[in-house]
């Protein structure tokens, strides 16, 4: 039976892999968590816990899914000295993993990469661990989830908006990031460069934009104003003038994209994700109110951190070699978020 691992499996991205690869395959699902952001499975998953062992519980009459509660640094330092680790600490018959998911870092939005960008500056060593583990073990695939804020700020600008390409980024003449978040996100899609072609390891990255979803935390702008919609605020508070846009592209989307890369990327090149849309925070505003019925009038709150001005992306690269194109629209997503606003009040 195939085993794979996916790492920050309880954050966004993480648990809506993790619920994907059970549903679609008849793998086994490793998935290691500190909660530090993540939400226990306890309350998502929807599954009783067949048994449980030290910081491990698994899940499911099938036991395919084993959640390890722990600081993904502690287990892979534990890794890297004894290959054996997960047989001698929790009885778990795993030599190789097959597909690796790595999600697992700090990342919360723009209150904390700007505002605690050296508590964000600890996504190096969580990558570093995680590259050596890779390097040394060679699972069958390797993902590594790069940003959109890995992409030169300068390119993002008001006077200087353009769809940022995959060729944006260039290791030879490089651009400033997005603070110590981009800078993070930038090491590690050089590490995977490296991976690949130094130790021969199949990688693949992805620069996901700003991926949205019905269970995402309401830090994130898109669950954060529908709930505002919802509750039908007014005057309708906004981060700066609203102004400023970025490309929303729904988690699904988002999965779809990742697998399929999986299949056709091994020499850890990078590739966007996202619908190519540019949707300003007040569209966005616009969007959620239309759902609610009501107009109101936007206070702009010009002392919040807003980032860059505008932040999309081109998809020509993606939709010409891979064959693929956002199937979410942003009005059905939207929708789909607004919808589960309203069961929340
Ligand atoms: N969501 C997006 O739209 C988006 C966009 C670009 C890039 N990404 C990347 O995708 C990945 C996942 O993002 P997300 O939105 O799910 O973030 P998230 O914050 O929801 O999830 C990250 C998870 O990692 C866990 N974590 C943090 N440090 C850990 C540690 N030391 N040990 C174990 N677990 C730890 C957190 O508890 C959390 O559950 C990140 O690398 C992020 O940079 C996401």
């Amino acid at each position: 039976m195939a085993t794979h691992l996916v790492t920050g499996g309880c954050g966004f991205v993480g648990r809506n892999m993790v619920q994907r690869l059970y549903r679609s395959s008849n793998a086994r699902i490793l998935f290691i968590d500190d909660l530090s952001v993540g939400t226990h499975p306890d309350t998502w998953l929807g599954l009783p816990v067949s048994f449980a062992h030290r910081e491990m519980k698994v899940y499911g009459n099938d036991e395919r899914l084993y959640f390890i509660h722990a600081d993904l640094r502690d287990v892979l330092r534990e890794l890297n000295k004894d290959p054996q680790y997960f047989q001698k600490r929790y009885g778990l018959n795993v030599a190789l993993f097959d597909d690796i998911f790595h999600f697992a870092a700090i990342v919360g939005g723009r209150s904390k990469i700007d505002g605690d960008p050296m508590l964000v500056a600890q996504d190096l060593s969580i990558d570093a661990e995680m590259f050596l583990y890779v390097c040394r073990n060679k699972p069958r695939r390797f993902l590594y989830p790069s940003s959109s804020a890995a992409y030169p700020i300068d390119l993002q600008t008001e006077s200087n908006t353009l769809k940022l390409k995959e060729s944006d980024i260039d290791f030879k003449k490089m651009g400033e990031p997005d603070m110590t978040y981009g800078w993070s996100k930038l090491t590690g899609e050089f590490l995977a460069k490296i991976a690949a072609s130094h130790y021969g390891v199949h990688v693949t990255c992805i620069r996901p934009f700003s991926g949205y979803g019905e269970d995402q935390d309401l830090s994130y702008p898109v669950p954060a104003i529908a709930a505002r919609a919802a509750k039908k605020e007014n005057p309708f508070e906004v981060w700066g003038t609203g102004k400023q846009g970025r490309d929303f592209v729904h988690i699904d989307d988002v999965l779809d994209l990742t697998l399929l890369a999986m299949d056709k990327i091994s020499d850890g090149r990078a590739i966007n994700i996202g619908m190519g849309r540019l949707t300003s925070f007040l569209e966005l505003i616009e969007v959620f109110t239309g759902f609610a019925g009501y107009k109101p009038t936007i206070k702009p709150l010009l002392d919040k951190p807003v980032g860059v001005h505008s932040r999309y992306c081109d998809m020509t690269w993606v939709e010409e070699n891979l064959g693929w194109k956002a199937k979410i629209s942003i009005e059905e997503g939207m929708r789909r978020v607004y919808e589960a606003a309203l069961r929340k009040i």
